[in-house]
């Protein structure tokens, strides 16, 4: 049997992890799956293993959609978080850290959070990083030297900030009604944003 027409696993756990394009969510997940042994799954990674994968369909579409700073489908993205998800679960040892994903990057769209809460998991919490368009355009400047990155130049960054406020952001408010979001100022230094990061897992490990 292939593994995506395994069925999804009822005892894995997600964090969703969101925040603008810049704020540091990758730098903030490394630490936690060090320390706590989280698989950390980010979307953008994922389209574009996607994007370069030799003879897939979907290649074009999503480097089209990525310099546009645009939010691809979520049938693709979906697919590609839930083939990873069974993946870990299902070939990785089953130890408890294969079962705890950081979902990262994701949802940044309305159909996105609705489709793979009611198809994979509810999410236990959302960690939101919250910092000034400012900070995050000069972190996005700096990493751009060396990220490789297409979408890292002034034009893409100036779409991908226009595409959180209008797109994501009412997925953070969503959850914020459900009472589920922690939001973590990220305007400070990589080590203390960490510290908040500890305090908010403190309540969901
Ligand atoms: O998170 P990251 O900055 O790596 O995402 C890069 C791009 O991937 C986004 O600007 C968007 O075009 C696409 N993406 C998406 N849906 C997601 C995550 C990323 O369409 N949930
Ligand atoms: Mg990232």
């Amino acid at each position: 049997m292939s593994i995506d027409s395994k069925p999804v696993p009822k005892d894995i756990s997600v964090i969703f992890v969101l925040g603008g394009p810049g704020v540091g969510k990758g730098t903030q997940c490394a630490r936690m799956v060090k320390d706590y042994g989280f698989v950390h799954l980010s979307a953008g990674d994922l389209l574009r293993a996607e994007q370069n994968r030799k003879g897939s369909e979907f290649g074009e579409l999503i480097k089209k959609y990525i310099a546009e700073g645009l939010i691809v489908p979520q049938e693709i993205t979906i697919q590609l978080l839930k083939n990873a998800i069974l993946e870990h679960y299902y070939t990785k040892e089953t130890s408890k850290q294969s079962k705890k994903f950081l979902v990262d990057g994701f949802p940044r769209k309305m159909d996105q959070a609705i489709t793979f809460e009611k198809e994979i998991t509810p999410s236990k919490v959302v960690l939101f990083f919250d910092c000034s368009e400012d900070i995050m355009l000069t972190r996005l400047m700096e990493r751009a030297k060396t990220s490789g990155r297409e979408d890292d130049n002034i034009e893409s960054i100036k779409k991908r900030f226009k595409t959180f406020v209008e797109t994501s952001m009412p997925v953070v408010e969503y959850f914020e009604k459900m009472d589920k979001v922690v939001k973590i100022d990220c305007a400070k230094s990589v080590d203390e944003v960490y510290e908040e990061v500890k305090a908010a897992l403190k309540n969901y490990e």
